[in-house]
C-alpha cells in the first residue's frame, strides 16, 4: 500500500516508496550518497521537497528508475513470457537443475525471481511448500493462474522484491534463483537475503548468465549486469557467509535476440552455497 500521499516529513519506509525501491536499497543509498536526512532517536527522517530535490538534481533519479523500468518490462512481457522463455532455455536447464538439487520431501523451498514459475512448477514435484517470489504483479498472475490449472496446491506464490524477501529468517531449506540476479540492482544484497531466510544446512542455488559484451541487453532486455564472472560470485558468496560455495559453468546457454535480429548464446553459470 502507497503511505507516502502528499505528507512533508517521511519515514525510511515511505522515503523508500518514494524512491520505489526497497528499505534495504534505500538504506544503503543513504550510506553511499548524500541524502538528505535527519535522525531523531534512532528513527530517520525526511523531508519530502528535500528529497524531490535531491532526486532533480542527482544521479539518484537513473537509480531509483531501473527498479522500476525493469519491473514495467516483465509487467509487459508477462503474457508472452512462456513463449519467449522457451526460445532462450528450454526445459533441460530444470530438468538439469532439479536432478542435482532434488528438493527432500517435506521440505520448504523459494524460488526468488519465479516469473511464471518455470522452476516452481518442477520443484513441486518433490518438495513440501514453494514460495515462488516475484515482483512483477503480472508475472505473478500468470504463474498463479498455471499453478490452479495444474493443481499444484503446495506452490505459494508471493509479491516480493529479491533484495528484501518475504520470508521469516532461517525459514527454507533450498532457495533457487534462476536469472534474475543480473536484473537487480544489488545482487549481493539478494544473495545476503537468500542466506537470512534459509536454515542452518539450507543451500542457496544460483543460476545466470556469465560475463559477455552485449551491451544492447541493456537496452533491449532491462538487464542491469551483463553478466557474472566466477571468481566474483565466489567472492559474494563467502562474503555472505556461505561455505561450500563455489561458482562454475553450468553447460547450459541463454539465447537472446536484438532487435536488429542478431541473437547470440550466452553461457550460464552455476553459484551454490550452504549455510553453516
Ligand atoms: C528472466 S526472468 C526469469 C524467470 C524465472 N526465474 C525463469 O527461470 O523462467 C526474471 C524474473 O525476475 C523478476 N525480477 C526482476 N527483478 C526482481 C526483484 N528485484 N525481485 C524479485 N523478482 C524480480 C522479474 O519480474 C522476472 O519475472
Amino acid at each position: 500500500m502507497n503511505t507516502v500521499g502528499s505528507k512533508d516529513v517521511l519515514t525510511l519506509e515511505e522515503a523508500s516508496q518514494l524512491f520505489q525501491v526497497s528499505t534495504k536499497t534505500f538504506l544503503k543509498l543513504l550510506r553511499e550518497e548524500d541524502i538528505p536526512a535527519r535522525k531523531v532517536g534512532r528513527e530517520w527522517r525526511f523531508s519530502r521537497s528535500a528529497l524531490l530535490t535531491w532526486i532533480e538534481s542527482g544521479n539518484s533519479r537513473a537509480y531509483a528508475s531501473v527498479e522500476a523500468e525493469n519491473n514495467a518490462y516483465f509487467d509487459q512481457v508477462a503474457p508472452v513470457y512462456d513463449e519467449l522463455r522457451k526460445g532462450c532455455y528450454g526445459n533441460a536447464l530444470r530438468d538439469i537443475l532439479i536432478s542435482r538439487f532434488t528438493p527432500p520431501a517435506g521440505s520448504e523451498v523459494a524460488d526468488i525471481g519465479t516469473g511464471t514459475g518455470y522452476l516452481a512448477k518442477g520443484l513441486a514435484k518433490y518438495a513440501g511448500k514453494i514460495n515462488a517470489i516475484d515482483s512483477s504483479a503480472a508475472m505473478l498472475e500468470v504463474a498463479a493462474s498455471d499453478f490452479l490449472k495444474m493443481g499444484l496446491t503446495n506452490i505459494e506464490p508471493l509479491a516480493g522484491d529479491a533484495h528484501d524477501l518475504p520470508l521469516e529468517d532461517a525459514s527454507q531449506d533450498m532457495v533457487f534463483a534462476n536469472l534474475v540476479l543480473h536484473h537487480l540492482s544489488e545482487p549481493t544484497l539478494s544473495i545476503a537475503e537468500m542466506f537470512r531466510v534459509l536454515k542452518p544446512g539450507g543451500r542457496c542455488i544460483i543460476t545466470d548468465v556469465k560475463q559477455h559484451n552485449h551491451q544492447w541487453v541493456k537496452q533491449e532486455k532491462f538487464d542491469l549486469w551483463m553478466g557474472f564472472e566466477l571468481d566474483e560470485l565466489n567472492a559474494w558468496f563467502k562474503e555472505a557467509g556461505f561455505i561450500e560455495s563455489e561458482a562454475n559453468d553450468l553447460g547450459c546457454i541463454c539465447r537472446t535476440s536484438n532487435n536488429a535480429g542478431m541473437t547470440v548464446e550466452i553461457p550460464m553459470f552455476l553459484a551454490i552455497g550452504t549455510k553453516p
